[in-house]
């Protein structure tokens, strides 16, 4: 019989630990299937890859990076740790808690270097369209090389769409925007903060990409900082030239008028409204339609899609926990893929991500929230031989961070937290955040 096939969509952190676990079920012994991963970007590992480019690449694909210079971790470290791969496995020794954007890539890296799977990816191949036919039970997946400017299509048995959505942009327009004198840009096209020096600059959104974009401005010598919310501040002690205020309601040439009557100059509009969840390439019937949120709609347990169980989301979720959870996922849809794990009838689907969708809509706060997202991850785990992992531990690192932001959202980076698998806390990095300008790996290691 021919061997099954499975197509995988992207090599970030999701479609990694997908092919690791797979690659991990063949090292014990396991007949796997023949696994292509697809991924549009010339190097693995996602946002984790950063590039200068904005707009569209070299092929004038939209750019998938939304990271930039200076980014550091934003939670701890002990939080996304891989269970089968630690942190002091791949650095040989301890390092601190939030490490730049180029220290985690490393890390991300490190693991799939030793599982030996970079030959199951096709680089600068990007899906264009993914079909199923229910006779014959396959899925058609439309890839174009890229260089070659050569399209083609496959028939695979399984798909797994791991493309990521963190990377189309919500982009609100507000009156005046086309009069406006400066800069407009959304978080997604933001690269480097020093282009912001000396400068008075307007955020608009109060999560996590205006809380760091707007401390990377402060960090590397914006004028002032100005912070727009359209429900409620973030209300963090921030430094002297930042200031909180209502929704905006336009603009003119130089300045911002908020609702409050209060009116203030700027010289650029950062847009931190998030991101939507975008899947273009996939047919109506098999595209997943959700906003952020912790459980996203027609996914049993957060991965199968329930209409069509040869099809799989991986980190489609709002994330706390991140690098484990598609961890948890990927070994999850892997022992589906493999039978190794069942799947109950369509009714129980429903009624399980019924329970899960209405457990999330009555959390109370962002602790219950990251309780939730550890439950959930600790049960999926559960499932497969995922190796064991105390979440409860991760959770407490995440308290901890979330209290250490309150006390001081610019120091809270200076802090170190224990980790679940080797029980060591982490070490203070040898320089604070506010004065670690280089965000080298080399640097952060303390050898450059
Ligand atoms: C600015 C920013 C900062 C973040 N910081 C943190 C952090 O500090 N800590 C943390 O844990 N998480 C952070 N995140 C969350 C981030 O979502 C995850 O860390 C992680 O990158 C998600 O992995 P992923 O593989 O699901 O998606 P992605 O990393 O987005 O990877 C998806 C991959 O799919 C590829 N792809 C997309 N479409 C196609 C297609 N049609 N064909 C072929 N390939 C395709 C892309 O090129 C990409 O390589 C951050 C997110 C953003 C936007
Ligand atoms: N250093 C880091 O590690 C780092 C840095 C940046 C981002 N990230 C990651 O990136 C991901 C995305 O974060 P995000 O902050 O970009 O998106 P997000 O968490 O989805 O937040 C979107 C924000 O935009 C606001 N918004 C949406 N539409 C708006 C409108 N029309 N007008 C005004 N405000 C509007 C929302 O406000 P309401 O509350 O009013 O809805 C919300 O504050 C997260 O996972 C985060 O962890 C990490």
């Amino acid at each position: 019989m021919a061997k099954k096939r499975v197509a995988i969509i992207g090599a970030g952190p999701s479609g990694l630990a997908q092919l690791r676990a797979f690659q991990s079920a063949q090292q014990k012994g396991q007949e796997i299937p023949e696994v292509v991963c697809f991924e549009k970007q010339d190097n693995w590992g996602g946002l984790w890859n950063y590039t200068w480019r904005t707009g569209v690449d070299q092929y004038g694909e939209p750019v998938h990076g939304s990271m930039y210079r200076y980014l550091w971790s934003n939670g701890p470290k002990e939080g996304l740790e891989f269970a089968d791969y630690t942190f002091d496995e791949h650095f040989g020794r301890e390092i601190a808690s939030y490490p730049p954007r180029a220290v985690l890539f490393d890390y991300i890296e490190g693991r799939v270097k030793k599982a030996n799977v970079r030959s199951w990816i096709r680089f600068s191949t990007v899906i264009r369209s993914v079909t199923y036919d229910a006779v014959s039970e396959q899925f058609t997946v439309t890839a174009e090389d890229l260089p070659n400017q050569r399209q083609y299509e496959e028939g695979f048995d399984y798909v797994i769409v791991a493309s990521g959505h963190f990377s189309t942009p919500n982009v609100p327009e507000y009156p005046g925007f086309n009069n406006f004198n400066g800069r407009i840009l959304h978080a997604h096209d933001f690269r480097d903060a020093v282009e912001f020096k000396d400068k008075d600059i307007l955020i608009l959104g109060t999560s996590y990409s205006a809380e760091d974009i707007g401390s990377q401005c402060w960090k590397y010598g914006a004028k002032s900082i100005t912070v727009a919310h359209r429900t409620a501040p973030m209300g963090y002690h921030w430094p002297d030239n930042w200031q909180e205020v209502p929704k905006l309601e336009r603009v003119d040439e130089n300045t911002a008028y908020f609702i409050d009557g209060t009116q203030k100059q700027v010289d650029a509009i950062i847009l931190c409204t998030g991101y939507v969840h975008s899947f273009p390439f996939m047919e109506q019937s098999l595209r997943l339609k959700t906003n952020n949120r912790l459980y996203p709609v027609n996914l049993y347990n957060g991965v199968v899609w329930q209409h069509n169980p040869n099809l799989f989301y991986l980190g489609m979720q709002d994330q706390w926990y991140t690098f484990n959870m598609f961890d948890a996922q990927a070994w999850y849809a892997r022992d589906v893929i493999l039978q190794r794990v069942a799947l109950p009838t369509q009714a129980a689907m429903q009624a399980d991500i019924d329970a899960w969708r209405s457990a999330e809509d009555a959390l109370p706060d962002d602790y219950a929230a990251i309780e939730f997202q550890g439950r959930y991850t600790m049960e999926l785990m559960a499932k497969t031989d995922y190796p064991a992992i105390d979440l409860e531990g991760c959770n407490q690192a995440f308290y901890a961070w979330k209290k250490h932001k309150k006390e001081n959202i610019m120091t809270f980076r200076d802090n170190g937290y224990k980790s679940a698998l080797t029980g060591k806390v982490a070490p203070a990095h040898h320089t604070p955040w506010e004065d670690a300008m280089d965000d080298s790996l080399e640097s952060y290691l303390g050898d450059a």
